[in-house]
Order: structure tokens, then sequence, then C-alpha cells
């Protein structure tokens, strides 16, 4: 199973994983209540902003909009299911209105095709931890 795991960046994202994440927009984001309620969410504009950080368009969140105010810790897992291949990221996340982050959570939903005037906030996610998703040997194992 592939592991994007040699070519090394600045950060904690390789050139490999922006590579894949290029490809791979859909991404499941897991956020928490004050209490540990979890929550599951799709969303499709997910993006690399730098070597650290991810970015999506916040349009529709509830639950997960109240969970980062309250609890700024974030799981998120990346998959393509044809190649068996796939990420998880750990990190906080924080929502905001303004700069680099929301023009490029505007530059992500070009391609879902949602109307890039209703972005009025992005998530940033600094990421902390990098681990491999793929079944086999290196599953589960932290790879930044
Ligand atoms: C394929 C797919 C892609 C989605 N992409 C986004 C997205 O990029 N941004 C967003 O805010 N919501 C997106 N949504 C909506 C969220 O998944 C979800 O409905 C929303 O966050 C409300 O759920 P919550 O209250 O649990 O947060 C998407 C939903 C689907 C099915």
């Amino acid at each position: 199973m592939p592991t994007r795991t040699g070519e090394q960046s600045m950060g904690k994202l390789s050139h490999g994983i922006k590579e894949f994440l290029a490809e791979e927009r859909l991404a499941y984001v897991a956020t928490s209540s004050r209490e540990g309620v979890p929550n599951v969410v799709p969303k499709g504009s997910l993006g690399v902003l730098d070597d650290d950080h991810l970015v999506f368009a916040d349009l529709y969140s509830q639950k997960t909009r109240r969970n980062i105010e309250e609890n700024p810790h974030v799981s998120v897992a990346v998959v393509n299911p044809a190649a068996y291949e796939g990420y998880q990221f750990k990190g906080t996340a924080q929502i905001v209105d303004s700069g680099p982050a929301l023009e490029r959570a505007i530059e992500n939903v070009a391609s879902i095709q949602v109307d890039p005037a209703k972005v009025k906030y992005a998530v940033v996610i600094t990421v902390e931890e990098v681990y491999d998703l793929a079944p086999g040997p290196t599953s589960g194992k932290r790879i930044a």
C-alpha cells in the first residue's frame, strides 16, 4: 500500500501528502463537544493552506462549528478507497473570516460548484500529527 513519507517539507505536510490532498478533496472532519460527544461530517472543500495548515470552507457547519468553539481539537481523515490510501491528521481548528485562509477556501469551493460569494468563514486546521491509514503494516503509524 502506498505511503507518502519520504519527501519532506519544512512542516508536517510532506510534498507527497500535499500532492495526495490536491487530488482528494473530500475529508471527514471529526470534532467533539466540551463533554466529549463526537461528531463527524464530510467537507468537500478541504485543501492545503501551507506546510502545516489545512483549510476548508465553512458553509453549513452547525455542530461542527459549535464544537470547534467549545473544543478546538479535531481529527481529519482523507482517503482514496480505490487505491487503499489514506491519512489522518490531528490538530487544532480555528474559524476565520478574512485573510489568505478565507481566500484559499474560496478557491477550493470553485471545484465543487458552490457560489464563492457564499463563503464567509473558513476553518484553519493547524496540523500537529499525521498518521498513515492504509491497511497493512504501516496502518495507524504516526508519520509526522
Ligand atoms: C459531499 C459533501 C461535501 C460537503 N462539503 C462541505 C464543505 O466543504 N463545507 C461545509 O461547510 N459543509 C460541507 N458539507 C456539509 C457538512 O457535511 C454537514 O452537513 C454540515 O457541517 C452540518 O453538519 P454538522 O451540524 O454536524 O456540522 C458537505 C456535505 C457533503 C455530503
